[in-house]
């Protein structure tokens, strides 16, 4: 029998072509005296990462491949790659070198000297992010490492790294918790420890990116802020549902907007720019929730038409539902902004669910 490897490297990829082999190379370099694996994660590349994968994996069993088709998602990804490993220690680094594979056997080091965690962080003494990352970066790390302090009690110097190493158990307890939305997956398994985890934190350089692009945008700001949310109110509700009534609330501005703009410049009639704002409103919710609710099921060209479609169907039902339960409460005698509020998140509660099994179902 061969006992399968005591470490486990996950390494999420989307597009990263040009970074693998020089990746492999350097694990086979600096960990020469462990047994160890990598498991490239990859979200089905139009670049044909996987194909890379696969023709050095073919020389070298350490090295696996999971090809994940119609899904996206870097937490998501990481989560995958964990739970298709036995090792009982698991790491997790980007694939575009700018993390020090170099840290590694450090890494290993302290959890054989008992840690759950190991953390490489850009924060404490010692470690920096060099020039791997722009002045807005550092600036949006530094107030992103802030608030989760702040709101979620985690104390580490770089709850926002990307790299780090623990034991399988931890990872495993706090699975069922995780989201699998964003790119924060180290602060969510932080967050959704139940007994505090020994953390140990070691420092790195981030350096430059070796080939290929970021794939973090702005939108991945707005995401974090639903992952704080819905931690603060203990997982009671789901990032993907804060999200879509982050995005309502964003669509009841656009309403007011277009309501105002309908009356006073075009002057209309009140019925007609109600009607023109709420199909404003339901097109700005559409896009929005497809940018940033569902990035991970994101339609395009014709299935966009499609879901825009079934969009405005869900959406109207959605307001009967609204409509009725505020005017039910109403007349059974409860005050008026408590049925307008229940009515309202009546409507919200039906559109989530009706489009994510609709509009945006999973294929
Ligand atoms: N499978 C998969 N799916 N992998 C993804 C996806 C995805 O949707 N998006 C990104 N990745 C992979 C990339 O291919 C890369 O290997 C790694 O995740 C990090 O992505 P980058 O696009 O290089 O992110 P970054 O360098 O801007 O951000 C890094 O620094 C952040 C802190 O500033 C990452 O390490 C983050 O995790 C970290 O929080
Ligand atoms: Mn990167």
């Amino acid at each position: 029998m061969i006992p399968s490897p005591q470490l486990s490297i996950v390494v999420p990829t989307f597009n990263e072509r040009g970074n693998v082999a020089e990746l492999v190379a350097r694990l086979r370099r600096i960990l020469v005296d462990s047994n160890w694996e990598v498991i490239f994660v990859d979200d089905n590349s139009p670049d044909g990462t996987s194909a890379q994968v696969r023709e050095i994996a073919a020389l070298d069993m350490r090295v696996r491949c999971l090809r994940r088709v119609g899904r996206r998602g870097l937490a998501g990804a990481c989560i995958e790659g964990m739970m298709a490993s036995s090792a009982p220690i698991v790491a997790v680094m980007d694939a575009d070198l700018q993390h020090d594979e170099a840290v590694l056997p450090a890494m290993l080091k302290a959890i054989g000297e008992g840690a759950d965690v190991v953390v490489g962080t850009r924060y404490s003494e010692g470690g920096g992010t060099g020039t791997g990352l722009s002045a807005y970066r550092k600036g949006g790390s530094r107030l992103a490492t802030t608030l989760a302090r702040t709101m979620l009690g985690v104390t580490i110097s770089d709850p926002m790294s990307g790299f780090f190493m623990l034991r399988r158990e931890i990872v495993e307890a706090a699975a069922p918790r995780l989201s699998e939305q964003g790119f924060k997956i180290l602060l969510d398994i932080l967050a959704s420890t139940v007994n505090a985890p020994k953390i140990v934190e070691l420092p790195y350089t981030f350096r430059e990116r070796h080939s290929g692009q970021s794939k973090l945008d702005s939108l991945v700001v707005i995401e974090y802020l639903g992952l704080l949310l819905s931690k603060a109110v203990g997982d009671w509700l789901s990032v993907r549902f804060l999200l879509f009534v982050m995005v309502g609330a964003s669509g009841l501005l656009v309403h007011l907007l277009t309501l105002r703009l309908g009356l006073r410049a075009s002057g209309l009639g009140f019925g007609a720019a109600q009607g023109v704002a709420t199909f404003a409103a339901m097109t700005w919710n559409f896009f929005a929730n497809n940018q940033l609710t569902y990035r991970d099921r994101r339609l395009s060209g014709m299935a966009a038409v499609r879901g825009l479609l079934v969009f405005y169907a869900v959406c109207s039902i959605g307001a009967f539902a609204n409509v009725g339960v505020a005017g039910w409460l109403y007349q059974g005698h409860s005050s008026w902004w408590l049925a307008g509020t229940a009515g309202a998140l009546m409507g919200a509660v039906f559109n989530y669910a009706a489009n994510s099994a609709l509009t945006w179902r999973r294929a």
